[in-house]
């Protein structure tokens, strides 16, 4: 593993520690134990039916994501994180939910051989994901092989054009190069997680990569998906910026008056039959 991937797990380690037990309630945790869905209504909507399928659910952090698809109608679960701590809260949360699901430890690029090539209707990508990815490329090759003929993606993020960005004065302005202008991932030291959790990370550092829309259509399209969707949306599942405005339950917007770009995008894309 990479010098940027080690000081990402330790981060990484960390806060499910602190996420599997959340105060806050940013995880809904109650909610997903006693049988319901820890989802936001943009990716509720956007999955549509998805009763009788096997999903698998990439970079899955404490399962409760996973946990909601099963409660949702699907057939099967699988969930896969490359943190051993987030991995093993995710066990026991479907032990305590009494949800069957399966959950691997590994990085996303060990997926097909982890839990089986060609083996999932769906797989299932939300909130801050890929941005800890260097290779989106290989990331998109990994789908494909996952899924199975007229299997399909499921992606939703925080917007590119949005992480570029910092609010200073009041405004939206481009803080962060587009990438591609450097090979580099940008690096960032956080003292706190961002659920609103008081207690303090000791292993701060961590490295996120930027793609812009172009490359991670570009890599689907490569890695021989069909889109059957690319939408841009004004909500997203974190206060990003000081002032945010909750409109939805764990969504939020920017208050009126402020110019930005969309702040998340989703894609859909199916492998052909
Ligand atoms: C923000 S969380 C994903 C949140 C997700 N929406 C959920 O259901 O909670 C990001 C996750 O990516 C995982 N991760 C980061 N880099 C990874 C990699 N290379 N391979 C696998 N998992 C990785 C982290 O351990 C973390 O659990």
């Amino acid at each position: 593993m990479d010098r940027y991937s080690q000081a990402n797990l330790l981060n990484w380690n960390e806060r499910a520690a602190l996420h599997s037990t959340d105060t806050t309630g940013s995880y809904r945790i109650a909610q997903v134990l006693a049988g319901g869905s820890s989802l936001h209504e943009i990716e509720e909507r956007e999955i549509g039916d998805i009763a009788g399928l096997d999903a698998v659910h990439l970079q899955c952090h404490i399962g409760l994501d996973t946990l909601s698809l099963k409660h949702l109608g699907a057939r099967s679960v699988a969930g896969l994180d490359f943190s051993p701590v987030a991995i093993a809260a995710a066990d026991d949360f479907a032990r305590h939910a009494g949800t069957s699901a399966r959950f691997v430890v590994g990085r996303v690029e060990e997926a097909p051989d982890l839990l089986g090539r060609g083996s999932f209707d769906l797989a299932f990508v939300t909130w801050g994901a890929i941005n800890w990815l260097a290779d989106i490329r290989l990331w998109a090759r990994t789908v494909a092989a996952l899924l199975r003929p007229g299997g399909r993606l499921y992606l939703l993020e925080g917007h590119p054009q949005m992480n570029q960005c910092e609010l200073q004065g009041g405004r939206l302005a481009f803080e962060f190069p587009h990438a591609g202008a450097t090979d580099e991932p940008l690096a960032f030291d956080e003292a706190q997680t961002y659920t609103g959790d008081e207690r303090s990370l000791s292993a701060t550092r961590n490295y996120e990569w930027i793609h812009p829309l172009g490359s991670v259509v570009g890599a689907v399209l490569e890695a021989g998906l069909r889109l059957d969707f690319l939408r841009e949306h004004d909500r997203i599942a974190w206060r990003a910026f000081e002032g945010m405005i909750e409109d939805g339950v764990d969504l939020f917007r920017l208050p009126p008056g402020i110019a930005a770009p969309p702040l998340a995008f989703s894609i859909g894309a199916t492998r052909p039959g």
